[in-house]
């Protein structure tokens, strides 16, 4: 049986089953479901062995979908969303009772968004419920770019993967929601907080915390691929001899052999460094190194997002850094 393709119909009728399917983004792939059908979520957090206190993200194809789901929505998510859908930007907002406890792990509040890509779209213009989906990768390891990344680790455990390419911005979604009617991002992501501040006025940043944090998305280790990874500044850092790669902003390093170093973006863009940054992660991790030793870029635009994730990818499970 073909478990990838771009087959809208045998989708739409394992979502209308309660099955899941892996769907492109224009962040990273989503494992879907039926945000609607508590038994299809179920399989969602089983198949990801994802703990059932972190809450998914919703999934809709159009504005008027955001008002069955939500209620004292907030001129500014309207703003947002009309400025910013479909797009990389999800918002967090007070839910109505038609969206199951357990796709906003007991919260009164929901994630919704609006991706922007073509195949999904229309995917979800041809269902009459909206899709819970968050990153199709186990839960702690690196988002899928590509849907042989969705194949590698979660083959198997989604009878089927919707192919639509590598994603074009690949690095997730920047959250944002409402604190006392102040704009709060959540997690840096895809829609850099230059373009939100634009239309928004100025937001508040909520710092990481590892201690009760708000959106377990916001915990400190996450994102993570199996070999550790260190920050640093390749040239005074980089450590002959030892079982090293190096993940680059712009240089390549002759002495290092291709295996061991992937660069993000030769010419400096942060847009292309942010496509490349996972599978950079992933191509890395796969020969097995001592460590990564990664280097932060350029700290504006989607140069936020890339640190936020480095860092992320940074810290241990067991907090040794
Ligand atoms: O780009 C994206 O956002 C991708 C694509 C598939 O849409 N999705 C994604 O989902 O990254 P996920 O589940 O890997 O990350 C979503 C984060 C989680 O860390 C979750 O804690 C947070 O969003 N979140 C979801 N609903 C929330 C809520 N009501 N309040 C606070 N945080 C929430
Ligand atoms: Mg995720």
């Amino acid at each position: 049986m073909e478990t990838r393709g771009k087959d809208l119909d045998k989708a739409r009728e394992l979502l209308r089953r309660g099955e899941l399917v892996a769907i492109p983004t224009e962040t990273v792939y989503g494992l879907a479901a039926n945000a609607l059908d508590p038994k299809a979520v179920t399989r969602i957090f089983k198949a990801k062995n994802r703990p059932s206190f972190d809450p998914l993200i919703v999934h809709i194809s159009g504005l008027d979908r955001m008002n069955e789901l939500t209620q004292n929505v907030p001129d500014a998510a309207y703003q947002l969303a009309e400025a910013f859908w479909p797009g990389p930007l999800t918002i967090i907002l007070p839910r109505r009772k038609i969206i199951p406890d357990l796709v906003t792990s007991g919260l009164d509040t929901v994630g919704i968004r609006m991706p922007d890509h073509p195949l999904s779209l229309e995917l979800m213009r041809g269902l009459d419920f909206p899709l819970a989906a968050p990153s199709a990768n186990p839960f702690g390891y690196i988002s899928p770019t590509t849907p042989i990344h969705v194949e590698d680790q979660l083959g198997g455990k989604v009878p089927y993967i919707l192919d639509g390419g590598p994603c074009d911005i690949g690095i997730e979604s920047t959250i944002i929601g409402f604190e006392e009617g102040q704009i709060v991002v959540y997690r840096m992501g895809g829609k850099s907080l230059e373009e939100i501040e634009q239309v928004a006025g100025k937001v508040q940043v909520r710092d990481h915390s590892s201690s009760n944090p708000r959106s377990p998305g916001m915990l400190k280790s996450h994102y993570a691929p199996r070999s550790p990874v260190m920050l640093g500044d390749m040239l005074n850092e980089h450590l002959p001899g030892k079982d090293v790669a190096i993940l680059s902003f712009r240089d390549s390093f002759p002495q290092m052999g291709a295996n061991r170093q992937f660069v993000l973006s030769e010419t400096g863009d942060l847009s292309e460094a942010a496509r490349r940054l996972f599978s950079g992660l992933r191509q890395l991790d796969s020969h097995n190194p001592s460590v990564i030793l990664a280097e932060t870029v350029p700290d504006y635009g989607l140069g936020r997002a890339i640190n936020d994730r480095l860092r992320r990818a940074a810290t241990r499970p067991d907090g040794q850094g």
